[in-house]
Formats: C-alpha cells, sequence, structure tokens
C-alpha cells in the first residue's frame, strides 16, 4: 500500500485503533471521515505523533450521499477503500422496531453501498483499486436477536461479491472479512472483560485486511475470510 491513497471509513472506532496504525506502517497516504472528535483524540492517544500527523481527517456522514460524494472529491483518487463503518444492536424480531430495523441496514449496507460506489469511479477511472469490507459472522450464521444486523451483513457479503465480479478483468478487487467478536473498548465495557482473551484482536484483523488491500493480492476476489479467533 506504500504511496497509495486509502480510504479508512471507521477508522477511529474500536477496529479502527488495530487497523488504522497498520494501514500506516504500509506507508499508506490514510483520509479517515469521521463524526466525532473524541474519537480522534483516542486515535490520536495511541498513535506517535508523526503518525497521526499524517492522517488526513474529513468531517463526513457515509449514510448522506452528497457527504460521500464530497469526501471522495476532497480526495481527488482513491486507490484503497477500507469500510470499518458498521454497528449492530439486538432484540427479538416480533419486538424489534422497523425504525431500528432500517437503521441496522443504513448503518452496516447503505454505508457500504455508498463508500463503493464512489470509490469504484475513482479506481475505474485510474484503472486500480483494493476494496475490503467488513460483515460479521453473524452475515454468514445468523443468530437469534440479530435479524436485523444479520441481515444487512449478508447484504455487505453479497454486495462486495457482486462488485467483484463487475470488477472481473481489471486491477480492482473487493473482498470482505467476516470478524466474530472483536476485542475493542466498546466490548470489554458492555460484556466485561472475563473472556477477552478468546476474542479477535483488532490488529490481528487488520493483518488480513492489509494483505486483501495489498498490490500483491490482485488474484484474490470476491472471498468472505472468516476471523473467528477462539470463539
Ligand atoms: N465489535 C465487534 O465485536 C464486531 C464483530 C463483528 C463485526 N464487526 C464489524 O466491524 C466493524 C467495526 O466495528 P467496531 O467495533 O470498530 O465499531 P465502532 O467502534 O462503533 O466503530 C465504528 C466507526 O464507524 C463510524 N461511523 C458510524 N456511522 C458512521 C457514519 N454514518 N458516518 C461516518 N462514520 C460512521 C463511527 O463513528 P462515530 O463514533 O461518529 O459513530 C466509528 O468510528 C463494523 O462494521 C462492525 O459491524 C464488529
Amino acid at each position: 500500500m506504500k504511496g497509495k491513497q486509502v480510504l479508512l471509513t471507521g477508522g477511529t472506532g474500536g477496529l479502527g485503533l488495530g487497523v488504522t496504525p497498520a494501514v500506516l506502517a504500509q506507508g499508506a497516504e490514510v483520509t479517515i471521515p469521521y463524526r466525532n472528535p473524541k474519537d480522534v483524540e483516542r486515535l490520536k492517544g495511541i498513535l506517535s505523533p508523526a503518525d497521526f500527523a499524517r492522517i488526513k481527517f474529513i468531517p463526513a456522514n457515509l449514510e448522506d450521499e452528497a457527504s460521500v460524494d464530497k469526501l471522495i472529491t476532497r480526495m481527488r483518487q482513491v486507490d484503497v477503500l477500507i469500510h470499518l463503518v458498521g454497528g449492530f444492536s439486538m432484540g427479538k424480531t416480533h419486538e424489534y422496531s422497523f425504525y431500528d430495523w432500517k437503521r441496522e441496514f443504513e448503518l452496516n449496507l447503505n454505508t457500504t453501498f455508498l463508500a463503493c460506489k464512489y470509490s469504484l469511479k475513482s479506481m475505474l477511472e485510474h484503472g486500480y483499486g483494493r476494496i475490503v469490507t467488513v460483515s460479521s459472522r453473524a452475515g454468514v450464521e445468523p443468530a437469534g436477536q440479530l435479524a436485523a444486523y444479520s441481515a444487512a451483513k449478508a447484504g455487505v457479503v453479497a454486495l462486495t461479491k457482486a462488485i467483484a465480479d463487475e470488477t472481473k478483468n481489471t486491477n480492482i478487487t473487493a473482498n470482505v472479512v467476516l470478524p466474530s467478536v472483536i476485542d475493542t473498548p466498546t466490548n470489554r465495557q458492555e460484556m466485561g472483560a472475563e473472556n477477552a482473551d478468546k476474542w479477535v484482536k483488532p490488529e490481528s484483523i487488520a493483518q488480513v485486511i492489509c494483505f486483501l488491500a495489498s498490490e500483491g493480492a490482485q488474484d484474490v476476489r470476491g472471498t468472505a475470510i472468516p476471523v473467528y479467533g477462539n470463539v
């Protein structure tokens, strides 16, 4: 990824705390869209001042098409898209609100569509691209009380595979990773840290993402890679 323009969405989030340093270590030019300045401060706390200074932070809402269009216009060129944005809420289907159902699709699937759509325009123009999206184990093994999240993340797998098919015979690839439970600050806070040693580490997922995002992964397309750790 040396010298490549990388759009790293969700780079300030829990998984981003592992992925962002790994992408910087590859020598990439990193742009991170953000909404919450507090998250930027948290990321600053784990990076060296020199690494932090290399990141271009741009305020953007990935659920808004005009905002994504503007973000990518400001970047001028996207060689690599690493789309970490997503999140989940739980609830039994008969009690789950339609509002929350739509939120899950907005946050997980619609953001992926918009980030891919506008990145692909740039990639097709320049003849090079690596797209790495993030689904979840629930996207291929749907779980009770996670119907909306499972369905939206299954959509992320389908979207990524469709893009991989669309970009055959080009130097553009698309692949998706499937984490199980990740060892993030939020999960430790919400689930307790007792089992955290079994959860997959952000740094470990980062290695898989960095490979898929590299020039060397040119013949890997349309894969959905489980990164489950020991859960
Ligand atoms: N954590 C897990 O155990 C787990 C397991 C399987 C899969 N995953 C997937 O892994 C990915 C990363 O998860 P995570 O734990 O790192 O989540 P996270 O800590 O909530 O981070 C998500 C990041 O995305 C950003 N974001 C959300 N909506 C946005 C929007 N509309 N526009 C711009 N930025 C937005 C958040 O910014 P704000 O702070 O502004 O909201 C945050 O920086 C997600 O796709 C998640 O579904 C996570």
